[in-house]
């Protein structure tokens, strides 16, 4: 005898409804993965710089970088940076601050009170006689929260002795470059530390000679992809 489908009753669920709906699914699952992993490997790594014509004088650098990384992203970029600015004879300090203890300023007022620039016994006591020589600052920084890494920042916050009145010395800094890296795919995820970047050389009368961004990059050595190292590298020995 014919078995006629049962229609399912109330709250029951149709297995051959559930079915289909299952398979739409697991369809639609695999089509979504295939163009995740289409665009994620082929969304390449950006670079977007500038730099202008050094003047061929050698010059005292300082590459102030931001990460807790050892040969991470902007380490590689510092590198390159430094390998250029020494093959054109320039004298290259490197200070890494993310791996050297930095507090943050306190804003106690004690700048210069003790004959050096500030009262705070870190790592500074190294920094600070490097940023009384250096000509040309370089800042290179990965981005945290669309920011400059803290780490630098407090490097950065420490300068405040040299914009106060009584100061008994200066910088010689005349010049700065900024160099950026981080995952973002977008270029304007760095907007915030570029125009913190360009008020604070406005504020301090620095020349801006270069910047250069590199989006989507996030495992170790991933910034090797594209040329971003090149430019760094030119960066260096153009400077
Ligand atoms: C605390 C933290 C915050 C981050 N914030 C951002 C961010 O806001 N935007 C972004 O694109 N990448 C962000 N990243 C990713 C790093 O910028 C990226 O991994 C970069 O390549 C790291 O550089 P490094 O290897 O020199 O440390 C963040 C990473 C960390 C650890």
């Amino acid at each position: 005898m014919a078995t006629t489908p049962q229609e399912p009753q109330n709250g029951q669920v149709n297995r051959r409804k559930l079915l289909s709906f299952a398979g739409i699914g697991s369809l639609l699952a695999l089509a979504g993965g295939v163009v995740y992993k289409h665009f994620s490997a082929t969304s390449a790594v950006k670079v977007e710089s500038f730099m202008t014509s050094g003047s061929g004088r050698k010059k005292n650098i300082l590459v102030l970088t931001g990460s807790g990384r050892k040969q991470g992203n902007s380490d590689l970029l510092a590198e390159a940076f430094v390998k250029g600015a020494l093959e054109a004879s320039h004298n290259v300090k490197v200070f890494h601050s993310g791996r050297e203890p930095m507090q943050a300023c306190r804003h106690c007022g004690g700048c210069w009170s003790r004959g050096k620039p500030c009262v705070i016994d870190d790592s500074f006591e190294k920094l600070f006689p490097w940023l009384e020589q250096a000509e040309l600052l370089v800042f290179c920084s990965p981005l945290y929260w669309y920011n400059f890494s803290g780490h630098i920042k407090c490097a950065m916050d420490r300068m405040y002795p040299y914009s106060q009145k009584n100061r008994l010395r200066d910088m010689q800094v005349r010049e700065t470059m900024l160099l950026m890296c981080g995952q973002s795919h977008f270029l304007r995820s760095f907007a915030g530390p570029a125009e913190a970047y360009r008020q604070m050389i406005g504020y301090k009368h620095w020349n801006d000679r270069g910047r250069l961004f590199v989006t989507g990059v996030d495992e170790y050595g991933e910034i090797v992809k594209d040329k971003a190292l090149v430019t760094a590298e030119e960066m260096g020995r153009n400077a």
